[in-house]
């Protein structure tokens, strides 16, 4: 599929500029085990690089002009790298150029270069596709023209992209995994310190199935942004009347409980989401080294109806998802992945029974909502690489 992928942007072109591409690039989505809503919330995530790709093939220009292609949309766009580089209409364009507006404040050459990118990530389905465009440009430019960024500062500069030229104002956790992941591994990121750990990502007779529900509510961004100022509110609350906390990281669940007349129903839902998810994932870590996938999947599945009850992310096609696959006795964690507001759920499913088990869901669904399920297999792959040269 990644061969495939790499032929089909290069063939493209080829045939648009009636050359060879000079570099090839790839930069992966991300899936997260468990640790979701927490990165802007100073807690841990465990989150992986997955094998769907963005592959872009690149050539520098004589001059200062560049061209950038999305082949799936069938949309290009031209810019001078001289221009005073702000936010456009296309959200697409705003990734890339969200990115090298950073760039040129860290020596990037006034060299134009022509872009066609095409990618197997779906869009919109809560596998960081921005993401792994924003760092897959950073890295890209950073290769081609030897900026000297380090991995980190390549996953910082596509988060602010994020922030600054697309609106949302996200944590670090996927730019993070799109740029750090490693085959067969997840990644154990303290989003404090951006410390991180690899750990050996060994599911046993298990198989990781994403259910894509192929909806995308539209209060994806303001939902994001409220929910990270909902906690915000509740934060300063906590603080004020426990002086000692200084983040979500060290604030019991029995400080939040405690203060329930105090905040509004709503922020203490939020905020007791954050601090139960918080003390799950090392639950789940340990649980993963220890090879209890049963306890994994329970803890996952706990984290679903968190973010469902109390953080208030999911949406009914999703909870119709988690719901249906947790009535399946090889399914043993089922809950909705990434920002939320629809996406992908995340199944931890009994090998050999994956297939009956996407049947089933599919049919179900189709039944429900008229919509035709899709569901991956996804094997935990290595991050933004340069391919072939
Ligand atoms: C989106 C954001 C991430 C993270 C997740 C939820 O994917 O981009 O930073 O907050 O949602 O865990």
């Amino acid at each position: 599929m990644k061969k495939k992928l790499i032929q089909y942007t290069t063939k493209n072109f080829e045939k648009l500029f009636q050359k060879k591409p000079e570099y090839i690039f790839l930069s992966p989505g991300r899936i997260n085990i468990i640790g979701e809503h927490v990165d802007y919330n100073d807690g841990f995530v465990l989150p992986a690089a997955i094998n769907k790709y963005i592959c872009f093939a690149i050539s520098e220009n004589e001059n200062s002009e560049c061209v950038l292609v999305a082949k799936d949309l069938n949309e290009a766009y031209s810019f001078n790298i001289k221009d005073q580089l702000q936010p456009v209409e296309k959200m697409w364009v705003n990734y890339i150029i969200g990115v090298l507006h950073q760039l040129k404040e860290k020596g990037l050459p006034e060299k134009g270069f022509t872009i066609v990118f095409s990618s197997t990530i779906p869009m919109g389905a809560g596998l960081s596709s921005s993401a792994a465009l924003e760092c897959g440009m950073a890295y890209a430019m950073n290769k081609m023209f030897h900026l000297k960024l380090s991995k980190e500062e390549i996953a910082r500069i596509g988060q602010k992209a994020e922030h600054t030229f697309a609106g949302v104002n996200c944590g670090i956790m996927d730019q993070f995994a799109s740029v750090f992941g490693k085959k067969n591994k997840v990644i154990k990121l303290d989003c404090t310190t951006l410390a991180y750990e690899y750990h050996k990502a060994d599911f046993k007779e298990y198989q990781l199935v994403l259910f894509d529900s192929c909806v995308k509510h539209t209060h994806l961004t303001s939902g994001y942004n409220d929910r990270r100022n909902e906690v915000e509110q509740g934060l300063a609350i906590i603080k004020a009347n426990y002086p000692e906390v200084t983040s979500f990281r060290n604030c019991t669940e029995k400080m939040v409980l405690s203060l329930k007349n105090t905040l509004s129903e709503i922020i203490f839902n939020r905020c007791l989401f954050v601090v139960q998810e918080i003390e799950r994932v090392p639950l789940a870590i340990k649980a993963l080294s220890n090879g209890n996938i049963n306890q994994l999947g329970e803890l996952m599945t706990k984290t679903h109806y968190g973010l469902s009850e109390l953080y208030e992310v999911s949406c009914p096609e999703m909870d119709f998802l988690v719901t249906e696959a947790l009535g399946e006795a090889e399914v043993v964690g089922a809950r909705m992945m990434g920002g939320g507001f629809g996406g992908c759920t995340i199944n931890v499913v009994k090998k050999e029974t994956t297939d009956n088990v996407i049947q089933k869901l599919t049919k179900a669904y189709k039944i429900k909502y008229n919509i035709d399920l899709k569901a991956y297999k996804i094997k935990i792959a290595k991050g933004t690489s340069t391919y072939g040269i």
